[in-house]
């Protein structure tokens, strides 16, 4: 209350002393504009009177002057009038002047003296009255004066008037103050802050729902706005923390973003973390006036995102988007996530030639299908070759500029892209710790020697502290590779790699999925997926089905899973009409002309299986050649009876990882070709080779008629594997030991 009283009282005195100010001019100028009236009329009468009275003093009746002024007098709201000799001896006067005035008012006498009219104020007992002389002549001469007398007291009652007025209109006015004041404060303040602290209250007895609701006027908007941001972020704190009492009470170890968070920040003791990758957490791109930021499905941003999130470092990345350049700031960064900026996007960008030789070219046409086994035979041509030299020095400047200020920068490099970076970044900070994580399959070495700059790939890898494979096999060959190629001496107990002084370090970091992005919400029980709804809704009667989800690429295995349905339905005709294959196919890379045919290839098969079996209300292959969110994906994945997953050659396949991770009814079937990675931890998913179509084919009828028993005990087994072995794990353990490892070859014994 005593805030209200300070505004109450600073309010009132701002407004008594402008009101007065306004209220004494006003007055002054009424004084001022009475008193001319009077005046004028005062001198407008004598000029009338004057010559009257000249005549009538040389009149031989005695009473006619006195007769005369009392018929005057009662004109134009006189007091009196009195006429005066030269002497000043008064001649006559009205009868309200007798005894009036006990001397000759001097103005008379200035009259006569200075023989013109002459006026003033005098007061006259409690009267004020106005004299107005005017001299009276005979001939050129002067011989008196007459006066006339005004009531002016009305000039004061005017004025008193005006005064009173003010008076009034303060009271009404500070009366109103009050009131507003209170009001306001009541109604707009006090009223809003009680509630928003009745709010927290509640909030934080944890009953919010029967809270009042928040304040939403325009006044207390962004204070209200701020106040559930930070409960917000309160409750995912407090369910966090939950969750890891509950973690420790069964005594898991499930890794979380919170956990991963205070790990990271353990790790790297304050200090930013650098990663580079081809793809960017964040694209621009128009879309008609606007700009829309899409977030790439890609499972590297999602394994790497809450890494930056947790430690605020710098992400660098091509800008691929149309609207990438416009959306940048001062050195062509900017801050991300656009809502909850909390770390560095820095973009790099190319010129059209450098991005089809680098990454069209060298990457997706020459190390591509180098690394993955499925007999596409790599293009390797000098000038992609040197677009992926100039872009990996592009990307390693781009890093060196931005580690510049920072001592031992940590630097995380993904992928197959950037073979050439360690090496730049480490010969100019030979201090920094660099890995590079291969999410790709890395060849046998024979397979690899093809490439005619294999040593270079090698020597620019070999630059890195630490790399990282998805599975043992891909670090042996890679180091099996390295000691064909190189001179070097490779210690196989460890898996290091000790070339001219250093050490590389070959380590396996299995990459998973956030398990929690294709679960319901925690507590939330996910609606069932009626099949036979989403079979209809794709225009197909059918009962039972089948998933499968890729880009489509040629090491997907795409056109073999489609054999394999053929093939199944050929065998177990009984089938036929019940059973439909629903395939995502997510265009990728079709710039490159192997991709458009492949495309074209798989609709073509598609059409083919379809052709011979299909009647009018059933298909066996709904093909939807788009790109489809987590959410629609999810649908799928959970009303599927089995999920193919048949890839030729695959790093790791995060599809097979996803379908279990949504399947929270632990039902449904995986259907997993033996060289995915993903094959050596999902050890309860049928394990197939995609070229053998009699055995995919078997696969599939295995799943359609294993016991609901076993799909849940295989289903629940691979949910524990899943959800152990999250990505926060994967990203938790590549940063671990990069910061851990010793990069200097230890001396040996004897030089101690
Ligand atoms: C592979 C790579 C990833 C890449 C993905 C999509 O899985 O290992 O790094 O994100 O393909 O390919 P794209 O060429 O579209 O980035």
């Amino acid at each position: 209350m005593r805030v209200a009283l300070r505004w109450i009282l600073a309010l009132v005195a701002v407004t008594v002393t402008v009101t007065l100010i306004f209220a004494f001019f006003q007055a002054k100028a009424e004084k001022r504009a009475l008193r001319n009236e009077l005046e004028g009329r005062a001198q407008a009468l004598g000029e009338t009177l004057q010559d009257h009275v000249e005549a009538l003093l040389s009149s031989p009746d005695p009473t006619a002057l006195a007769n005369y002024l009392s018929q005057v007098e009662n004109r134009d709201s006189l007091y009196g009038i009195a006429v005066y000799n030269d002497l000043g001896t008064e001649l006559a006067a009205t009868p309200s002047l007798v005894g009036a005035l006990k001397l000759l008012p001097s103005v008379v006498t200035r009259a006569i003296s200075e023989n013109g009219g002459r006026g003033r104020f005098i007061d006259v007992g409690p009267t004020l009255l106005y004299l107005y002389a005017l001299p009276l002549h005979r001939g050129p001469s002067v011989t008196g004066a007459v006066g006339m007398f005004y009531d002016a007291s009305y000039i004061d009652a005017e004025i008193a008037r005006i005064w009173r007025t003010t008076f009034w209109t303060l009271v009404v006015e500070i009366f109103f103050i009050v009131l507003i004041t209170i009001l306001v404060i009541r109604w707009a303040l006090t009223g809003n802050i009680t509630r928003m602290a009745q709010w927290m209250r509640q909030w934080r007895r944890g009953s919010s729902h029967a809270a009042p609701p928040l304040p939403d006027d325009d006044l207390f908007k962004p204070l209200a706005e701020e106040v559930r941001h930070m409960t917000a972020m309160l409750a995912a704190a407090r369910a966090a923390a939950e969750k890891e009492a509950q973690l420790r009470e069964s005594a898991e170890s499930l890794w979380t973003p919170e956990r991963l968070r205070v790990h990271v920040k353990g790790k790297l003791q304050e200090r930013p973390l650098f990663v580079v990758s081809n793809r960017e957490p964040y694209v621009h791109i128009k879309n008609g006036r606007s700009v829309q930021v899409v977030v790439p499905a890609s499972g590297l941003v999602t394994a790497l995102e809450p890494v930056l999130l947790a430690c605020e470092g710098t992400w660098i990345a091509h800008g691929a988007g149309d609207a990438d350049r416009e959306t940048v700031g001062p050195g062509d960064r900017l801050r991300v996530p656009p809502d909850n900026p909390h770390y560095t996007l820095r973009r790099v960008f190319l010129s059209p030639e450098e991005e089809t030789g680098y990454y069209y070219g060298f990457s997706n046409e020459g190390l591509w299908p180098l690394c993955h086994i499925a007999h596409m035979r790599p293009i390797f041509r000098a000038s992609d070759w040197e677009a992926y030299q100039t872009v990996n020095r592009k990307f390693a400047e781009a890093a060196l500029e931005e580690m510049e200020g920072t001592e031992e920068p940590v630097v995380l490099v993904q992928d197959y892209h950037f073979a050439l970076l360690p090496r730049l970044i480490k010969t100019e900070r030979p201090e920094a710790r660099v890995a590079i994580f291969w999410h790709i399959p890395w060849p046998n070495p024979q397979a690899f020697g093809i490439c005619p700059w294999q040593r270079e790939l090698l020597d620019g890898l070999l630059g890195a502290d630490l790399i990282g494979f998805h599975i043992q096999a891909h670090c042996n060959h890679f180091l099996e590779t390295v000691d064909q190629a190189l001179e070097s001496r490779i210690d196989w107990d460890r898996f290091v790699v000790n070339r001219r002084g250093h050490r590389t370090h070959v380590r396996r970091f299995p990459i998973s999925v956030n398990p929690a992005e294709l679960a319901p919400p925690e507590g939330t029980k996910p609606p069932p997926v009626d099949r036979v709804a989403l079979l209809k809704e794709h225009g197909v009667d059918a009962v039972l089905m089948g998933v499968g989800v890729d880009r489509v690429d040629y090491t997907k295995g795409i056109p073999e899973r489609f054999r394999a349905v053929e093939r199944f339905l050929e065998k177990y005709p009984d089938y036929q009409g019940r059973f439909t294959f629903l395939q995502v196919g997510a265009p990728s890379r079709s710039t490159i002309q192997r991709y458009r045919d492949l495309l074209a290839e798989v609709k073509a098969e598609a059409d083919r299986v379809n052709a011979r079996f299909a009647t009018p209300h059933w298909k066996p292959i709904v093909y939807l050649q788009t790109l489809h969110s987590h959410a629609q994906l999810a649908r799928y994945y959970r009303a599927a009876n089995l999920c193919m997953v048949t890839a030729l050659h695959d790093g790791m396949n995060l599809v097979a990882k996803e379908f279990v991770a949504a399947r929270e009814d632990e039902r449904g079937v995986l259907i997993l070709s033996r060289f995915a990675g993903a094959a050596y931890e999902l050890r309860d998913a049928l394990i197939v080779n995609p070229y053998d179509t009699e055995q995919l084919a078997e696969a599939i009828r295995a799943a359609l008629e294993m016991t609901p028993e076993e799909e849940t005990l295989r289903m629940q087994a691979m949910r524990r594997v899943v959800a152990e072995h999250n990505v926060y794990r994967w990203a938790a353990n590549l940063i671990a030991e990069l910061t851990e490892i010793r990069t200097e070859e230890p001396r040996p014994v004897g030089a101690l």
